[in-house]
């Protein structure tokens, strides 16, 4: 694993962005695994300017995101479909049919959690994918206890995520379901992405990167693929015993 520390969250997302950016540049029709969530915002901000200022060309690309909630549509507020829109997809070339997120309201909801794992196979596998971390080490919603075995499935939310998660539902209609890309299917993408910030993810990015391979701790299992980079702040590498004591950089190559 490569591990960058960064001072911030602005950092943080610059960093991330720049690796997002170097892989499209280097491959104009990369397929990009994408996450939701409050972590890579910043990111998808920073992917924008790119675009409009730097001309960065999403115009072969081709995405599909990591998971979206059971029972929402994409027009829903709440839903992943609207976040991806909202932060990024609107604001580039990307056309729509390069677009994918699991349909959260696709009856049977098994076999879209099938077509949707094929559909990634048939787009050739994914070349870099964007993970956030859980505070509970879950990536996508591979929940602990999670096989690593798994391909895209629906999970049951536990409360730890849906509590986490209430800050996007105003009126306390979490969801009790997902559907995600499972463990085995995140690990089939040729290079990984993991962000994390703030004090919250100290001990799962502790646990991730220092701790055993453990269905416990989902995270942990990307010790076992071959290319991940680690992007953190210094507040979520504040519990990281063998690298803690680095400085933080501010530079992607730091
Ligand atoms: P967050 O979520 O980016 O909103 O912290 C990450 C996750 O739960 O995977």
């Amino acid at each position: 694993m490569k591990l960058t520390i960064v001072e911030d969250y602005q950092w943080l997302s610059v960093v991330g962005a720049q690796m997002v950016a170097e892989q499209v540049r280097r491959q104009p029709g990369s397929v990009l695994g994408l996450a939701t969530g409050g972590t890579p915002v910043g990111m998808y901000a920073e992917l924008v300017r790119m675009y409009k200022e730097q001309g960065l060309d999403f115009s072969q690309v081709i995405t599909f995101n990591l998971d979206e909630y059971v029972g929402l549509a994409s027009s829903d507020p709440a839903s992943y479909n609207w976040y991806m829109w909202h932060h990024l997809f609107s604001h580039i070339n990307i056309p729509l049919e390069n677009v994918h997120l699991p349909n959260g309201i696709a009856v049977p909801v098994q076999d879209e959690c099938r077509c949707y794992e094929q559909a990634i196979t048939r787009a050739g596998g994914i070349d870099l994918q964007v993970l956030g971390i859980g505070s509970n080490g879950h990536i996508g919603f591979n929940e602990p206890g999670t096989p690593f075995e798994s391909e895209t499935q629906v999970i049951c939310l536990t409360e730890e995520t849906r509590r986490a998660n209430a800050r996007y539902f105003p009126d306390g209609n979490v969801p009790t379901h997902a559907i995600s890309m499972g463990i085995k299917s995140i690990l089939k993408a040729k290079r990984i992405l993991l962000l994390a910030g703030g004090p919250d993810k100290a001990a799962a990015i502790e646990q991730a990167l220092e701790g055993p391979v453990t269905v416990e701790l989902p995270a942990s299992v990307l010790q076992l693929h071959p290319d991940v980079t680690v992007v953190v702040d210094t507040a979520a590498a504040a519990g990281l015993t063998k690298a803690g004591s680095e400085k933080p950089t501010h530079q992607a190559a730091g």
